[in-house]
């Protein structure tokens, strides 16, 4: 059952808010405080859904309790209350993050809409934040070496900027993974990630990808369609591979970072986005240079912040910690029991040349828990793991 909370110095108001929203409605539980003190204390120490409030009150305001309401609990949804003589304020609390506000004396459908609906509000802002923590959780970023940590805290002081960003990095060692986690951290992680794999798409599509065509452009090009970098407005785009990337597409990105402006193929209109961008690649880019294979002024466009993710032969100390954290996940997903490893065995990875890095190892880790004893001993890896 929803439990509201209602804070109001007039008895007289306080009693009908009471009245209709339990005795007439019994499907909310409600709470009263006679003052701004005695409300803030209880939503401190307890839960609630909604706090209906009042502005003019003494002691404490209803301007001064929301305030302090979004800095300790900002989910919770609040409705004022107005007098004749504060309407203004009532206005001005909207923009102080009040949900709405309702005015003496209450109207009882009003009122009672007005609670249903921010009731609702809460639910969906206590969702969002779940389904935010089941991704970053999908996303974790394991690690204590000094190597890991400095692309930790490089992400944190990134992430809220709108710089763009170039990973680089050799195969497997969490490219992607650094990604997503600058979008997840950055002002826009509400906004679209969108991600396209440059070495994938061949090179004569790669242009109406990324910008879109308009219909006639080309042969199969039936009808209007807009491109990943609009589809990531308001977002983050990820341009993963960067270094694949045909010269003629990397002029067109050239100028979409220079002026925020995209073309469709066909299309001599232009378009503005809102777009951040995070490259990525594996191929030494300064070498793709040097052979003329890539741009030097895309290059410097891109890789305003250089993040460098280390290989694992380079931060061997790490391995413990992932060997167990892909064995409780790898063994999450396939419902089966969990398994340890022998510390011999840990050593035994942890000498391993991995040139495929942190998937070589996650595999590796799938194959000993499959395969293996039930601690996983120095024999499976020798058996399951050899290279
Ligand atoms: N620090 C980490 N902690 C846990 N898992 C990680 C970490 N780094 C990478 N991984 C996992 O390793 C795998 C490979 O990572 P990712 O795809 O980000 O690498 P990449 O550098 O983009 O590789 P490629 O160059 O092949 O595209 C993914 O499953 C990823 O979740
Ligand atoms: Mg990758």
């Amino acid at each position: 059952m929803p439990r509201i909370l209602i804070i109001e110095d007039e008895a007289a108001i306080r009693r009908v808010l009471v009245k209709i929203l339990s005795e007439e409605n019994s499907s909310y539980q409600v709470e009263e405080a006679e003052d701004g003190l005695i409300g803030l204390e209880k939503i401190k120490n307890e839960d609630f859904d909604l706090v209906l409030c009042d502005i003019k009150m003494p002691k404490m305001d209803g301007v001064e309790v929301l305030e302090a309401v979004k800095k300790i609990k900002p989910e919770i949804p609040m409705v004022m209350i107005s007098g004749h003589g504060d309407l203004d304020t009532a206005v001005n609390t909207m923009r102080l993050g009040a949900f709405d506000y309702i005015s003496k004396p209450p109207d009882l459908n009003r009122l009672l809409n007005t609670v249903r609906i921010a009731l609702n509000s809460k639910e969906l802002v206590v969702e969002n934040k779940r389904l935010k923590k089941k991704v970053s959780k999908n996303f974790e970023m394991i690690g204590e070496s000094d190597e890991i940590s400095i692309i930790k805290d490089m992400i944190d002081k990134v992430a809220p900027t709108d710089a763009r960003v170039l990973i680089t990095g050799p195969n497997g060692t969490g490219k992607e993974l650094v990604a997503h986690w600058l979008h997840q951290k950055s002002e826009r992680s509400n906004g679209p990630l969108i991600e396209v794999n440059c070495a994938a798409i061949p090179s004569e599509l790669i242009e109406s990808e990324l910008f879109g065509h308009v219909k006639g452009a080309f042969t199969s090009a039936v009808k209007d369609r807009a491109g990943k970098f609009e589809a990531a407005n308001g977002g983050t785009i990820f341009l993963d591979e960067i270094g694949d990337m045909s010269l003629s597409a990397q002029a067109k990105v050239l100028r979409a970072l220079q002026e925020s402006r995209i073309q469709r193929v066909g299309s001599d209109k232009d378009i503005k986005v809102d777009v951040r961008v995070i490259a990525a690649t594996n191929k030494d880019l300064k070498h793709e240079i040097e052979e003329n294979r890539f741009r030097e002024d895309l290059y410097h466009r891109l890789a305003v912040i250089l993040i460098k993710v280390p290989s694992l032969n380079d931060r061997r100390g790490d391995i413990p910690l992932l060997i167990e954290y892909f064995s409780d996940k790898i063994s999450g997903e396939q419902g089966t029991i969990k398994k340890s490893f022998s510390d011999q065995a840990i050593k035994m990875l942890q000498e391993y040349d991995w040139t495929g890095n942190i998937r070589e190892l996650r595999n590796v880790v799938e194959r000993l828990i499959i395969l293996g004893e039930k601690e996983v001993s120095e024999k499976d890896v020798k058996l399951f793991a050899s290279k």
